[in-house]
């Protein structure tokens, strides 16, 4: 049993087992993103990068076997230097908003595509978050968020303010009247450019702008609600909240401008599965669903393409994502494994 030093702690190893199985197994948390338990490493992210002070070396802990006498250090600072640069690499071509531009012009940053799915789906109580819309909404005229809204490029702006109205007053007939909740981030690490998003009207329904009902002066009907919120292009990022890319890129201070490339990653919006969206510009080839769909034994599954910056996700001999997670429990566990907003459910909340 091989003796090391972690972090200055004398750690007993099991034979065979790598850096990261002795760290976990101490206590000690060394981040990842490619790693996924119980599967054989992929070693692309290098996020687990560690130390071996001894020689100097780095070394990914997710697949560096322990050896006796190791002397690891893995939260210095050329440690975090260089997890700091690999973050950087995989933001260099990440495209896709981590916010959408109504809720980055949203003084109060409420989650405003989040509120919008909810009220789509019939949602009858309210959100606390939106009592903080209520000053813009009544002191201009559009405000921010309907300013910012992709949709007036499209034909109109979806009628934020009037949809948060709306769920406001669902909160006073709940009686709910908690304080507002403000999301903890502000970042948007892939905003998606000018010459990208328009590939989101191709998933832009037709639905005419919803008017006022005759004489209604306190807003949207239910339905009236759900027919506007149908309007939404939901350019936001399904998972705000567990994006492990986004969590870390914040921790470390990794800047997307660093690497920046010339070409970034296509911005595609895949829906053609019913409960999941793809997103190849959020995707950062870790091979984790690769891998689910293949311990899963599915057909035709997931599989990587292309080499380098060029590896892209997707189902074998150019078939949709959604015949590649044709199966319901492969495709639940690929997307709750996803480190990204790559692969998310179209409809579910991020409980992160
Ligand atoms: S977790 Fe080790 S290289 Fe990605």
């Amino acid at each position: 049993m091989p003796q090391l030093r972690i972090d200055n702690q004398t750690v007993h190893a099991a034979q065979g087992s790598t850096v990261l199985e002795a760290a976990t197994s101490a206590g000690i948390e060394i981040p990842t993103l490619c790693h996924f338990q119980g599967m054989p490493h992929y070693t692309s992210c290098m996020l687990c990068v560690v130390r071996e002070t001894g020689s100097g070396h780095f070394l990914p802990a997710c697949s560096a076997i322990v050896s006796e006498g190791m002397l690891i250090e893995t939260n210095s600072e050329p440690v975090r230097d260089a997890r700091r640069a690999a973050l950087e690499l995989l933001l260099s071509d990440h495209t896709g908003d981590c916010e959408g531009p109504c809720q980055r012009a949203c003084p109060a940053n409420i989650d405003i595509p989040r509120l919008i799915r909810r009220i789509q789906l019939g949602d009858q109580e309210g959100d606390p978050a939106v009592i903080a819309c209520r000053q813009c909404r009544e002191n201009s005229n559009p405000p921010p968020c309907e300013r910012a809204c992709r949709r007036a490029q499209h034909d109109e702006a979806v009628a934020i303010a009037r949809l948060l109205q709306y769920a406001e007053s669902n909160l006073q007939q709940s009686g709910t009247h908690a304080h507002a909740h403000l999301p903890a981030f502000n970042s948007a690490m892939g905003r998606i450019q000018d010459a990208e998003w328009p590939v989101l009207m191709e998933n832009v329904n037709n639905a005419p702008r919803t008017k006022p009902a005759a004489g209604s002066e306190t807003g949207f009907t239910r339905e009236e609600a759900q027919n506007e919120a149908t309007r939404c292009m939901h350019c936001d990022c399904r998972k705000p909240a567990s994006c492990k890319l986004r969590l870390y890129a914040e921790e470390y201070g990794a800047k997307r401008a660093r690497f920046r490339t010339s070409s970034r990653r296509p911005f595609e919006h895949d829906l053609s599965h019913n409960e999941i969206v793809f997103e190849q510009g959020k995707c950062i080839a870790c091979g984790i669903c690769t891998r689910i769909t293949e311990r899963d034994g599915n057909t035709p599954g997931l599989c990587l393409s292309g080499r380098g910056m060029e590896t892209r996700i997707g189902a074998p001999l150019n078939k949709s994502i959604a015949k590649g997670l044709a199966d319901t429990d492969s495709a639940a566990a690929c997307v709750e494994a996803c480190p990204t907003g790559a692969l998310a459910w179209r409809a579910k909340e991020d409980t992160a």
